[in-house]
């Protein structure tokens, strides 16, 4: 069986939900912290074993390749400074692994922007990774997927219940039938159901393991669900043929795109920093106090 190498992550969407903020920069770029969204994503796929990440880019969206690069003129001040600690986490980013950029000229959909990244993965297993999910760095949530895609040879979505006001935001599989305790076999997945005819509540959570025959799926895809080449419609077709596994993930996940879980993700990734705990939860004290 192939090991899983690459990863897609596709950056090019213009982060309407996060205006005005996103108005310049891409979202992918809004920190947690300290540290862009994208680099957590980035990382996870690392931690992951993936080595080759191929970003799907487009306009407007330089800071994201510049993030990953050699940023000179920087790392020749901080080191003629002595800011050897600084330098260091500069530098260790563009040696996170290797880097490649395909473009997706037109916001087409999901289905499209996968696509557009079929030559630079070839005929491989590879991992998805959508950037507005982020999850908790102590439990990788592709592990997971890996795991079920190891033992059943078949391509995985990561999935985890959402309660039924919000399964109308994402793709939506049915609930186990057969499998085992770690996956089980997709028989239908339909993307943004009204809550009365979806099938469960088990969401298609932004993390995906895909064999190369999506991509022939993909190629004839017809525009679904908002005149968008929909991913969720090739997944339909491959769960029919007994090709698609759904695999719960675990960890604890922020929607960034979302204000309110965006906030909630900063204070916690803020909690579990050295530097950061015992101050911050100090004012944090202070702040219940007050209100
Ligand atoms: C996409 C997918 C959807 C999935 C979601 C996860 O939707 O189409 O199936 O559940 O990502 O975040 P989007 O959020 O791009 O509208």
């Amino acid at each position: 069986m192939d090991k899983i190498r690459k990863a897609v992550i596709p950056v090019a969407g213009l982060g309407t939900r996060f205006l005005p903020a996103t108005k310049a920069q891409p979202k992918e770029m809004l920190p947690l912290v300290d540290k862009p969204v994208i680099q957590h994503v980035v990382e996870e796929a690392i931690h992951a074993g993936i080595e080759n990440i191929v970003l799907v880019t487009g306009r407007g969206k330089q800071a994201i390749e510049n993030h990953f690069d050699v940023a000179y003129e920087l790392e020749e001040t901080l080191d003629r400074r002595g800011r050897t600690e600084d330098l260091r986490l500069v530098q260790e980013i563009t040696h996170l692994g290797q880097f490649s950029y395909v473009r997706q000229g037109e916001p087409l959909g999901l289905g499209h922007a996968v696509l557009c990244a079929r030559h630079a993965v070839g005929e491989m297993p590879f991992a998805l990774l959508l950037g507005d999910d982020v999850f908790d760095e102590a439990d990788p949530a592709l592990g997971a997927l890996i795991a079920a895609y190891e033992a059943t040879g078949k391509s995985v979505v990561g999935v985890q219940e959402v309660p039924e006001s919000h399964v109308s935001r994402y793709g939506i599989v049915n609930p186990a039938a057969s499998g085992s305790a770690t996956w089980w076999d997709v028989t239908r997945i339909v993307e943004k159901p009204a809550p009365a005819v979806a099938p469960s509540r088990w969401a298609v959570v932004g993390r995906y393991v895909l064999l190369p025959e999506v991509f022939a799926h993909l190629a004839i895809l017809k525009p679904g669900v908002g005149g968008e080449y929909q991913l969720t419609d090739a997944l339909m077709e491959m769960a029919a043929e007994g090709r698609l596994v759904a695999a719960p993930i675990p960890a604890r996940r922020f929607d960034t795109g979302d204000k309110l879980d965006y906030l909630k993700a900063n204070v916690e990734f803020a909690l579990k920093r050295e530097d950061l705990r015992a101050p911050f939860q100090a004012y944090l004290e202070g702040l219940v106090k007050k209100f």
